[in-house]
């Protein structure tokens, strides 16, 4: 695989380019995973990436890759969780974040990571979110299982507000991105794996193959949205 998680280039260097600033002496990336976007982000930048992962075996993949392409120099990896980053991190000008806040709750990740941010700062966050008000009931169902956490945007807005937070601007992720190099790539896995000896593998290559089933047939109820989000200069939005 060559991402971990739906996403492309153009989307993050897009997102990037919604940002009303183009210096960030510090960056980091929670949840990298093997790296996509901290490669585009590193490049487009050229400027230093801090990337958090909790699997040493994805940021080995991360460092092949950056050496590859030439940038080692502006890509650093930190085998830690990002529930830790304000104990690691301070003055933080970019935190950036796809596809991996959910992993310790999208409220928690946007409180946490604001102890970090420097003011003026931003944190750029994407997390599945609903699009619609009235979803199809097997969208619903499946979601009830797979992320029950899933709110609307105007609840993740609400949320980033009420953590402290200015709202800059929002982005839908693009289908292609779901597809491009991801759904693509698991399909014909998942399908490898049916007959697989172990019930867990078994298992785990039906729900993903369910996934791409929704998502082929959930038109647009829901998206991976990029929140981009700004610590107001002196404190937080709530004055705090
Ligand atoms: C779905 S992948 C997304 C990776 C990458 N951001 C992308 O979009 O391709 C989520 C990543 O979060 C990492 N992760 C999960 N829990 C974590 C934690 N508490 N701290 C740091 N990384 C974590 C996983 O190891 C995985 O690499």
């Amino acid at each position: 695989m060559e991402k971990l998680g739906p996403g492309s280039d153009a989307d993050t260097l897009h997102v990037l380019a919604m940002i009303p600033r183009d210096s960030f002496p510090l960056v980091v990336d929670a949840g990298s995973g093997i790296g996509r976007q901290t490669l585009a982000l590193a490049g487009r930048l050229q400027t230093a990436v801090h990337a958090i992962d909790t699997a040493a075996k994805h940021l080995d993949s991360l460092n092949r890759y950056s050496a590859q392409f030439g940038i080692a120099h502006l890509v650093h990896t930190h085998c830690m969780d990002m529930a830790d980053i304000p104990a690691n991190f301070r003055d933080v000008d970019l935190l950036w974040s796809e596809c991996a806040a959910y992993h310790i709750g999208f409220p928690n990740a946007l409180a946490t990571w604001l102890l970090a941010i420097r003011p003026g700062g931003y944190a750029v966050v994407s997390e599945l979110s609903w699009l619609r008000d009235e979803v199809p009931e097997h969208v619903r169902a499946y979601f009830r299982s797979g992320y029950p956490d899933m709110r609307t945007v105007d609840e993740n807005l609400s949320i980033a507000r009420t953590a402290g937070y200015e709202v800059i601007a929002t982005h839908l992720l693009s289908k292609s991105a779901w597809v491009d190099g991801y759904y693509d790539k698991l399909e014909p896995l998942a399908h490898s794996l049916l007959q697989h000896p172990e019930k867990a593998v078994r298992a785990f290559a039906a729900q993903t193959l369910e996934g791409i089933r929704i998502f082929d047939s959930a038109e647009d109820n829901y998206g991976y949205v990029f929140y981009v989000l700004r610590k107001p200069e002196g404190g937080t939005a709530k004055g705090t």
